[in-house]
Order: structure tokens, then sequence, then C-alpha cells
């Protein structure tokens, strides 16, 4: 609670010290007081909202500063018209490093207003660059292409002439060479500049804001990224699993509108911590041999916590963006070693007190819609594995004890996922199993009561959490 006050006192702070310093600069070139306002007005949203904190705050204001001053120096330096100035790019790079709709037509409404004001308040030019910008937002939105950039380019071309062609009722002057010339070319011409200035500088904002767009996504998912390589090549089942929990983790994001690219490529390095020891994870080991048979539950605890532990190493060695590396502890939450807490139990001399909370893994709890997202496709993919005979009821039924017990265990208490989207969730996570599984093929030969005895003590002692599915198992006897 304190930490919160902090924050939000700095927050205030901060929102006050733009707004005055633009107010001073406003007088000073003679500009509208308008721009402190609405950068005070931003500062409220975001502080209101409690979606964003200081960080997010300077950077949306550094872009709305930079429009106005690329108005204001064609305007001083140049011969070009107002029509010219990129403020769709606004809307644009917004949607593209926050991934906000809401932040996005805010940012769409202040950089027309302040751009048109810059030039002397035109109302129709204000409205054009709005719709423009608006435009911009929802063609761009989810683009992971330079060819989606381009192409909503183009669609802010036309709607801003087409907008302006509408605000002129007086159909003589809508067909003269000087409205083409003068008003249409430079609007159409707008929509590619804005498409340009973004591919040209979204990289640059990316790296300043310390954010992750589509586009820096779809280079951590290639498979010749180093770390993705030495896992195809030292821990294989391990990344099949990864791509199990990427495609349940991905198809859930879709669902319920959170960001499927990140959940993707938050999927695919989650594990990464088990290279370091991939044998004695279930899915890297083969039929029979489990190597935490011959040690100490206490000794297994701390090679499983470790996974964690040498994943966020690991992922910061090699420079990994801050987002991606939250899934490697979030994936787990604080959840229990059902397993091994239960064997050290059976093991523990009579008067020896085992601690719960030794067992759990140290978190923190998903944070974000995306983490929790992760948390789930993980644990269902280790459970859905030790099914026998598996048809699309009993797939539910395991999907739906998971979660719930997930929820029960307070792991989804910390993000801001809602329970309609966790019915979304599963029935996202049964389609998508009951897809898998009913492709396979059974093979006729019966396995011998020995491998079935190995197989499934192997799957319960990994860190997955197929444990869980046991334990309730237990509980709902
Ligand atoms: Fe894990
Ligand atoms: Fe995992």
């Amino acid at each position: 609670m304190l930490s919160k006050t902090k924050i939000d006192y700095r927050i205030s702070l901060i929102i006050f010290i733009v707004a005055l310093l633009l107010t001073v600069f406003c007088q000073v070139v003679d500009f509208p007081l308008i721009i402190p306002l609405l950068m005070l007005i931003l500062g409220g949203h975001l502080f209101f909202q409690r979606q964003a904190d200081y960080k997010m705050y300077l950077h949306l204001s550094l872009l709305l500063i930079l429009i106005v001053f690329t108005a204001h120096a064609i305007r001083e330096y140049t011969d070009f018209s107002l029509l010219y100035v990129p403020v769709a790019s606004v809307a644009m790079l917004t949607i593209l490093l926050f991934n906000d709709l809401q932040l996005a037509f805010f940012m769409s409404f202040s950089s027309s207003i302040l751009v048109s004001l810059v030039w002397g308040g035109d109302l129709k030019v204000m409205l054009v660059f709005f719709i423009g910008s608006l435009t911009a937002s929802y063609t761009v939105c989810d683009a992971r292409t330079r060819g989606r950039l381009i192409a909503a380019g183009f669609y802010v071309s036309i709607m801003q002439v087409v907008c302006m062609a509408l605000m002129n009722p007086d159909i003589h002057y809508l067909i003269t060479k000087e409205f083409a010339l003068d008003i249409l070319r430079p609007l159409f011409i707008n929509g590619f500049i804005s498409a340009f200035v973004v591919v040209a500088t979204l990289k640059i904002f990316e790296l300043l804001f310390g954010v992750l767009t589509n586009f820096s996504l779809m280079e951590l998912s290639d498979f010749n990224q180093p770390l993705l390589k030495r896992m195809i090549l030292e821990a294989p089942g391990t990344y099949h699993h990864s791509i199990v929990v990427s495609n349940l983790a991905e198809a859930a994001a879709d669902a319920i509108g959170a960001n499927s690219m990140l959940c993707r490529v938050g999927a695919y390095y989650h594990d990464i911590g088990k290279m370091e020891k991939a044998e004695y994870f279930t899915e890297n080991q083969l039929v029979g041999s489990n190597k935490h048979d011959n040690i100490e539950p206490s000794i297994s605890r701390l090679v499983i916590l470790n996974h964690v532990k040498e994943g966020i190493e690991l992922a910061k060695k090699n420079k990994l963006n801050p987002l991606i590396v939250d899934f490697i502890p979030q994936h787990h939450g604080t959840s229990l070693m059902h397993y091994f807490y239960q064997k050290a139990l059976e093991e523990a001399e009579e008067d020896a007190s085992i601690g719960e909370e030794n067992y759990r893994y140290p978190g923190p709890k998903p944070q974000k819609r995306e983490t929790a997202i992760v948390l789930l496709a993980d644990s269902v993919e280790a459970a859905t594995r030790s099914i026998d005979e598996a048809n699309p009821q009993k797939i539910e039924e395991v999907v739906r004890k998971i979660i719930n017990n997930k929820f029960i265990d307070g792991q989804l208490d910390e993000c801001n996922i809602t329970l309609k989207e966790i019915e979304l969730i599963a029935l996202t996570f049964t389609r998508i199993l009951g897809a898998m599984y009913h492709s396979r093929i059974k093979y006729p030969e019966k396995k011998s009561t020995h491998d079935d005895r190995s197989e499934k003590s192997t799957e319960e002692s990994s860190d997955n959490p197929s444990q869980d599915h046991q334990d309730r198992k237990e509980s709902s006897k």
C-alpha cells in the first residue's frame, strides 16, 4: 500500500512538471496552452486507469511533443503544406508499441488537435487527421509484417481523401485542379509518409521505451535464435513441450483478446532453464529411467526449482527482453511441487517437519493475462499427456480440474483476468487438445505392466504439474 502511494505521488509529480515546462515553453514560442492541458489529461487518464506508470506517460508525451515539433518545423522552415505532417504515425506507433486501442484513440485525438492548433486551428483539418489516425489504429493493430504497415498507410490516405471531400459540400470546388493538387494530393501522400516514418523509427522507439513489438517478437520466435537452437539439440522433449504450450497459449490469448504473439514467444522461452539439467525432466527422459528415483526429495526439489533460476540467468545472459524473462518465474507462480512434497512427507521421520512453503516455487504469481495463460497452458499440457486413452470428455475434465485448482490455489490472484476469460481459455484448451489427441493412432501392441508403471512414475516426477492432476484425483476421492 505504501509503495503504491509512493508510485502515485511520483507519477503526479512528473505529470505536473511536464505540464509546467510545457506551459512555459508554449508561452515562449507562442503555442496554444491547450498543449499542456492535453498532457495533463493524458496523465490523468493513465493515473486513474492505473494501466501505466510514469514511464509510459513520458513515452506518450514524447510522441506528442515530437509530432508538435515536426508540425512547427514544417511550418517555420519549409514551404510544404500542413497536410503533409504525418499525424497518423503517432497512432500507429502507439498501437504497435503499447497494443492498446483506447490509448491509440486518445493519442489520435490529441495529436490531431495539437497539429491543427500549431497551424492555426482548422477544424476540418483536425477532423481529417483524427479520422486518418483512427483508421491507422485499426488497420495496423496486430500487424506482424512491414507490408501491413504500408497497407495501413494506404487506407489512411484513402480515408483522409474521402473525409476531406465529404467535408466540402461545394461540388464545383471538388472537381477543380486546385483542390486536387493542393488538398487531395498531400493528404494522399500523407498516409504513405506516416507508414514510412513508422517503419523507419519503430525499432528506435522500441529500444528507447524498452517494449516489445510484434516485429521483435517475430524475430525472437525464429528457431535459429541461439537459445531455441540449443534447446532443440539439448532438450528435445522440452522443445516439443514448449511448442505445444505455445500453440495452446496463442489460441487462448486470441480467444480473450490478449497479446497472442507475446504468449507464443513467452511459451517458447519459459523452460529454457531445463537445458542445464535436461535429463531430470520428464519430457527428456527415456521410458523407465527416472533420475529422481535415486535421490532425496529435497535434492529433487532443488534441481526442479533451479530450472527457474537458471532460466532467468540464461535469459539475462542472452539479453532477452524483460517481458519475455517474466514468463520464466511466473509460469509456475508459487505452485506447490506436489509429487516431491508428498514423497518428502512419506520419507520423513515421524518428528521431522516438512514445510509446504519449501516445496513451492518462489513466484511471483502471473502479473499479466499473458503469463497467466502460459501458466495454465503449461499445467494443462503436462496433465493431459498422462491421460490414458484420451477422449474429449476426459480432456475437458482434466483441463477444468487443472484450471480450477490453479484458481483456488490463488495463482491467478495478481493478474487482471476475469472468470469469463478463464472459461474461454478452458474451452480453447479443450478444443485444441481434443483435436491433437483425436488424430493419434493407437498401436496394437500391448505395453507390459512394468513399462506402464515406469512411465507413470517418470511422468509424476517431473517439475510439470501433472502431479496436480494426480493430486486432485486423490483429493476428489
Ligand atoms: Fe517450468
Ligand atoms: Fe513448462
